[in-house]
């Protein structure tokens, strides 16, 4: 068993991004520069953003981030997007989910302009992204991606089953690996709440990426000898050990499946930082206007 250091690949990444941004904002006059807007005070999303901020800051990017209260109005939030939209100085925006049940999502995610919607969320780069052109990748199945090619795991033909249909990670990583390109081409079935057999149908598996949201769901029973294993789930768990009273665990029950494998991701230090990678990588995409509206 080996394990994918995705920190250390994520690292690595974010070091020659940071060469690059050097470089560029002496000819520019100025840095990229991201916003982020984080609406009411869910503790997960706090943390995302605030290491999206840092890792900004490690590249060289600029960063805002607007923070809003949980009850701000959908009116208000779109008014927001427009302002940032229109703002020259501002290369890619992010609105952090989930958003509180009062906002509609689909909404907000399309008053992002194409352009700046460095999480690839827009129904126009969700487009792109499944007919194959240029667009900003969803930063998630981006850094899984990336994370597959830079451990050299081949993927040409190989049967990945994915768990979890979300629109943040399943359902594109399952349409991105399927793609007749390079670092791709494998045979993809998404599984889902209503998939029937899904243990038997994991065990098929030569990749297996989970992204259901449920803490330590995947047992070794779901593991076929030899296969890799991505694990996007991140939980914290109530831990009075540490300092920061709580452990983070994945989707998968990591001493269980981790013998069972070639290659498992570790929870935390995995998909995370990578995902992060992913977002940096499309913000330098952003600044350097390589993305229509
Ligand atoms: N919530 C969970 N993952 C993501 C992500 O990649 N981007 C945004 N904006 N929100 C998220």
């Amino acid at each position: 068993m080996e394990l994918i250091n995705g920190k250390e690949i994520a690292a690595q990444i974010k070091m020659e991004i940071a060469e690059e941004v050097q470089k560029l904002r002496e000819e520019r006059g100025r840095p990229p520069h991201l916003a982020a807007l984080l609406v009411g005070n869910d503790p997960a999303s706090e943390t995302y953003v605030a290491n999206k901020e840092k890792s900004c800051a490690e590249v060289g990017m600029l960063s805002s981030v607007y923070k809003m209260p949980e009850n701000i109005t959908e009116e208000e939030l779109l008014k927001t997007i427009n302002f940032i939209n229109n703002d020259d100085e501002i290369d890619g925006l992010i609105v952090q989910l989930p958003l509180p049940r009062h906002i509609n999502t689909s909404k907000v995610i399309a008053a992002v302009c194409p352009q700046k919607d460095v999480d690839g969320f827009h129904p126009v780069n969700v487009g792109r992204m499944v007919l194959g052109q240029p667009t900003y990748l969803p930063a998630t199945p981006m850094g899984i991606s990336m994370l597959l090619e830079k451990t050299n795991i081949d993927t040409e033909g190989k049967h990945c089953v994915v768990v979890g249909r979300s629109n943040i990670v399943g359902t594109p990583v399952s349409i991105l690996l399927s793609r007749n390109a390079k670092n791709a081409n494998c045979t993809v079935t998404l599984c889902h709440g209503k998939t029937r057999n899904l243990s038997e149908i994991c065990k098929t598996a030569d990749i297996l990426i989970v992204a259901v949201g449920q803490c330590e769901m995947i047992t070794g029973q779901y593991i076929k000898e030899g296969a890799t294993v991505i694990d996007v789930g991140m939980h914290r768990i109530s831990d009075p050990s540490k300092k920061s009273g709580y452990s983070l665990k994945g989707d998968v029950k990591f001493d269980e499946v981790a013998p069972l494998c070639k290659y498992i991701t570790p929870v935390p230090g995995g998909v995370g930082p990578m995902t992060i990678a992913g977002l940096i990588i499309n913000t330098l995409k952003a600044y350097k206007k390589l993305i229509e509206n």
